[in-house]
C-alpha cells in the first residue's frame, strides 16, 4: 500500500535564512504562488515575531493563497503565537507552528531550563495556539540529539495539549540515517497518543545527509516532511524539495510513499527560487543542476540511444524540463512563444507576455537559436520588473590591458536623457560608478554573479545582483549576450526595483 506523505515548503522561512537569501514581501509572494502551482501541502511563509517585513509577508500570503495550508512560525511563547496569529489568520487554512528545544545542551546553556519547565512551556504555547486554531504543529527543536524518552515525553504533552503534526528536526544536520530511522521508529512505539498526530521530520544538510535522513524517516513511519527549494537554508541548507519528492516518485516500489507534488512544476519553481535569492543552483546538484540529465560519456550516450532507461532513471520531461530545447526564432509568433512559455511552467499576464515578447524578438535578432534558458532569463527580468525610472538608452565601455577602464553611459531618467562618463576598475566598476553618479544613488552592492546561460560563445550572460541601501534589499537581474550589458542592466533593474521600494515601502506585494 501507497501512504501519502505532506510536503511541507519551508523555503520562505528556513530557506531564507540561506546567508544572503532574504527576500522582500513581492518577491516571497511570486514563490508562494508558484509553490501553490508545485502542489505543495503546507507553505511556511515566515516567522512573523522575527520583524515587521516577515509579519507583512506571511499576511500577504496568507490572504492570497487560495488552497495551500501556511504555516507561521513562532517560538513557544503566547507573544510570538499571538503575532504569528494576526498574520496567519486569514488563511483559506492556517496552520500555528510553534516550538522548543528539547536537547540538554539547549536546555542547560540556551534556554536555562529544566525538563519539566521545557514541557510546561510546550504544552502551555500548544494549548494557546489551539485556542486559536484547530491546525497545530509543535516542533521539538535539536530533536535528534535529544534523550529519546524526554523526546516522547514531550511530544506525549503536545499532542495531548491539541497538537495535530509533531516535528522531530535534525536542527545541526547531525543525525545518521540508520540512527534517524531508529529514532522515528522508537517515537512511534513510546510515544503513546502518536496516533493522533502526524509525525514529522525537518532536516539540515550539514553532513550531506538532509535528504538520506528524511527518505529514512519516511520508511520508518514519518508522514510529513519539511524541505526547500533546492535544498536552500541555514548553513548547509535543508532537505531539497526536489530530491524527496523524485526518490518518493522514482522508488515508489521501495519507499511506498507518494505526495501531490505536480512534478512537471519542479523545474520552473527551482529556476524562479534560484532568480528570486540569487542562489545559484551547482551544476551537478541533483534533479535540477543544469548537469543532472547531461550524459557526457559515449558509452553512456549509446545506451540511451539504444534505451532511455539504460542510464535514465527518470525522465527529463517529468520535473518540467524540455527535451525540446532548441527552440523559437526570429520569426516566432507571440502565439508559439506563449504556447512555449506555458510548457516551460510559465503562466504569464497579457502584459508581462507583451514585455517577454519584446525582448524575445530583440535577442532572436542577436542570437541565432533562442533557447529555454534564454526565455527563462528574460522571463525572470520580466517579472522582476517595476515601472522602471531608468532607462539604459547607450553605454560603451573601453577597457583591456594598456587602458584605464571608463564606461560612457547614457539613461533616461523619468523620460530625460542624461549623461556622463567614468573610471573604475575595470569595464564593470567604470560602468556601475557611472550609473551611480548618472542616478544619485549610493547602493551597496552585496552579491554580484554572473553565468553563462548555455554553451557556446554566443551563450546570454545572466547577471544578478543584490543591492541595499538604507535597509532596504533589492535584487536585479539582466541578461544580455554582452556580459558588461548584461551587468549594466542588472544593476539598473536593482536601482529600479530599489526605487520603488523607496517610494513604496509597506507596500512591496503591489510590485507584483
Ligand atoms: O531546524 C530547526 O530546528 C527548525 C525548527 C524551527 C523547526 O527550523
Ligand atoms: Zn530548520
Amino acid at each position: 500500500m501507497t501512504d501519502r506523505v505532506i510536503i511541507f515548503d519551508t523555503t520562505l522561512r528556513d530557506g531564507e535564512q540561506s546567508p544572503g537569501a532574504s527576500m522582500n514581501t513581492a518577491e516571497k509572494l511570486r514563490i508562494a504562488f508558484q509553490l501553490e502551482k508545485l502542489g505543495v501541502d503546507v507553505l511556511e511563509a515566515g516567522f512573523p515575531a522575527a520583524s515587521e517585513g516577515d509579519f507583512e509577508a506571511v499576511a500577504q500570503i496568507a490572504g492570497r493563497l487560495k488552497t495551500t495550508e501556511v504555516a507561521a512560525l513562532a517560538r513557544a511563547t503566547r507573544a510570538d503565537i499571538d503575532r504569528a496569529w494576526q498574520a496567519v489568520r486569514h488563511a483559506a487554512r492556517p496552520r500555528l507552528h510553534t516550538f522548543i528545544a528539547t536537547s540538554d545542551i539547549h536546555l542547560q546553556y540556551k534556554l536555562k531550563m529544566s525538563r519539566d519547565e521545557v514541557v510546561e512551556a510546550a504544552v502551555d504555547a500548544v494549548k494557546h495556539a489551539k485556542s486559536l486554531t484547530d491546525n497545530v504543529e509543535f516542533s521539538a527543536e535539536d530533536g535528534s540529539r535529544s534523550d529519546r524518552d524526554y523526546l516522547c515525553r514531550v511530544f506525549a504533552a503536545a499532542i495531548d495539549a491539541g497538537a495535530t503534526t509533531v516535528n522531530l528536526p535534525d536542527t545541526v544536520g547531525y543525525a545518521i540515517p540508520e540512527e534517524f530511522a531508529a529514532l522515528v521508529r522508537h517515537i512511534c512505539k513510546h510515544t503513546p497518543n502518536i496516533h493522533k498526530a502526524i509525525l514529522s521530520v525537518h532536516c539540515h544538510d550539514d553532513l550531506g545527509l538532509a535528504t538520506a535522513n528524511t527518505l529514512s524517516a519516511i520508511h520508518a513511519g514519518a508522514r510529513q516532511a519539511e524541505v526547500t527549494i533546492n535544498g536552500i537554508g541555514e548553513r548547509a541548507g535543508n532537505t531539497s524539495l526536489e530530491e524527496v519528492v523524485m526518490a518518493l516518485h522514482t522508488r515508489a516500489n521501495f519507499l511506498k510513499a507518494a505526495t501531490g507534488i505536480k512534478t512537471e512544476f519542479i523545474h520552473p519553481t527551482s529556476r524562479l527560487v534560484s532568480m528570486i535569492t540569487g542562489l545559484l543552483v551547482q551544476p551537478n546538484k541533483a534533479i535540477v543542476g543544469a548537469n543532472a540529465f547531461a550524459h557526457e560519456a559515449g558509452i553512456h550516450q549509446d545506451g540511451i540511444l539504444k534505451h532511455p532507461m539504460t542510464y535514465e532513471i527518470m525522465k527529463p520531461e517529468t520535473i518540467g524540463l524540455s527535451t525540446n530545447k532548441l527552440v523559437l526564432g526570429k520569426h516566432s509568433g507571440r502565439h508559439a512563444l506563449r504556447s512555449h512559455l506555458k510548457d516551460l511552467g510559465y503562466d504569464l499576464s497579457d502584459e508581462e507576455l507583451n514585455l517577454v515578447f519584446t525582448q524575445f524578438k530583440e535577442l532572436a535578432d542577436k542570437k541565432k537559436h533562442v533557447m529555454d534558458e534564454d526565455l527563462e532569463a528574460i522571463v525572470a527580468e520580466g517579472i522582476l520588473r517595476t515601472r522602471d525610472v531608468f532607462v539604459l538608452d547607450y553605454l560603451h565601455v573601453t577597457s583591456g590591458t594598456t587602458v584605464l577602464p571608463m564606461a560612457s553611459v547614457r539613461l533616461m531618467i523619468n523620460g530625460r536623457p542624461a549623461q556622463d562618463a567614468g573610471y573604475g576598475n575595470g569595464p564593470i566598476d567604470a560602468a556601475y560608478n557611472t550609473i551611480a553618479k548618472l542616478t544619485g544613488t549610493n547602493s551597496e552592492l552585496l552579491r554580484f554573479s554572473i553565468s553563462a546561460l548555455t554553451g557556446g560563445t554566443d551563450a546570454m550572460g545572466e547577471v544578478t545582483v543584490r543591492l541595499r541601501e538604507n535597509g532596504l534589499l533589492a535584487l536585479g537581474k539582466g541578461a544580455d549576450p554582452d556580459i558588461i550589458t548584461a551587468s549594466a542592466k542588472a544593476y539598473i533593474n536593482g536601482l529600479n526595483r530599489m526605487e520603488y521600494l523607496k517610494a513604496h515601502p509597506m507596500q512591496e506585494a503591489a510590485m507584483l
